[in-house]
């Protein structure tokens, strides 16, 4: 199998790069080989490479920057992923696409379903929705994996902000007010390569590998709030002697882009379909920075 991923430097897709190898001959891509921002020149790499099946991990994720920045965030997020997929129509290859907890409103008081109606309160969410619609249109085999509060050691991210303020600051302030589900970038592409795996011990060398199109959510198990996940950092750093951390809400916190104060994700459908339960986010969160140099 020839696997395109895009995004190889990015959290999750430097994690599948680690991982996809053992599947087949990988195409890992950077944004200097495959420039999302520019639509028209991702199709003569596709047709280069002709592989059976792209995994785009590459995104804008700068959610507070895309406010000011929304004709990017929609060209990268929304309507390049729509060009992926047509040109993997015409090689015959299928997709794998990530998109977000941010497609939604986040009114909801239990884990989202994947059939949930989405409402994206700011320009991040609304390009990623646009994405997902644009990858479905194309009507090739696809997975649309969402996923929230994505982190990793690499890259800038929520725990690598803890860990750095935490050596510069006695107190930190942190919003108790939105919750979702953290997960490990590697949490993501394990289960992603499980899922293919899988197939590929069914004998599904070529089309179609993925043995469902749909949307699935991927997010680890249980749920915080973003103090929550900053106390067990500190926690787990053996920083929390000297630190104060303080709740604060929302509303003390104010950023560009407005975000969904519930978020949190219900992984039943991964489970039930491909067989495969994400780790809770703790045991994530400990493994990742069992990893950190010391
Ligand atoms: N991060 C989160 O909290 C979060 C939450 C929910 C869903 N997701 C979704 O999960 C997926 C993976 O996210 P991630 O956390 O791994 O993101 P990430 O660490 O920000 O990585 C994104 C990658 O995309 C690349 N990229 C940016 N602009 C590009 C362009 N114009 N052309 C090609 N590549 C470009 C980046 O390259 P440079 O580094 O060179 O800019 C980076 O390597 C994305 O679909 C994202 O929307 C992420």
């Amino acid at each position: 199998m020839k696997i395109l991923l895009t995004g190889k430097n990015g959290q999750v897709g430097w994690e599948l790069n680690r991982l996809l190898p053992k599947l087949g001959t990988v195409f890992a891509l950077g944004k200097d080989q495959m420039d999302l921002s520019k639509p028209e020149t991702l199709g003569p790499v596709i047709q280069g490479i002709r592989p059976d099946l792209i995994i785009n991990a590459a995104a804008y994720t700068a959610v507070d920057k895309a406010e000011s920045e929304p004709e990017q965030a929609m060209t990268i997020n929304g309507v390049s992923p729509g060009v992926i997929a047509e040109e993997a129509k015409k090689v015959g290859a299928e997709v794998i696409h990530y998109s977000t907890d941010y497609v939604f409103d986040g009114k909801a008081t239990s884990p989202y379903k994947e059939e949930d109606p989405t409402c994206p309160l700011n320009v991040y969410g609304k390009s990623k929705l646009a994405g997902e619609r644009a990858v479905i249109q194309a009507g090739i085999p696809y997975l649309i994996l969402r996923t929230g509060w994505v982190y990793s050691l690499r890259g800038s991210n929520f725990l690598l902000t803890m860990l750095k303020l935490a050596k510069i600051r006695n107190t930190i302030k942190v919003v108790d007010d939105q919750t979702g589900g953290p997960t490990w970038a590697r949490s993501i592409a394990a289960a992603t390569t499980c899922i293919l795996e899988q197939r590929l011990k069914e004998g599904a060398t070529k089309s179609p590998i993925l043995p469902h199109s749909g949307i699935f959510h991927m997010s680890c198990g249980g749920e915080t709030h973003w103090f929550g996940f900053a106390k067990k950092i500190i926690e787990l750093s053996g920083l929390l002697e000297g630190i104060e951390l303080v709740p604060i809400p929302t509303i003390e916190y104010p950023t560009p882009a407005v975000r969904p104060g519930y978020s949190l994700l219900s992984n039943r459908k991964l489970k039930q379909v491909f067989h495969h339960e994400m780790p809770p986010w703790q045991d994530a969160l400990r493994e990742c920075m069992d990893s950190l140099p010391r």
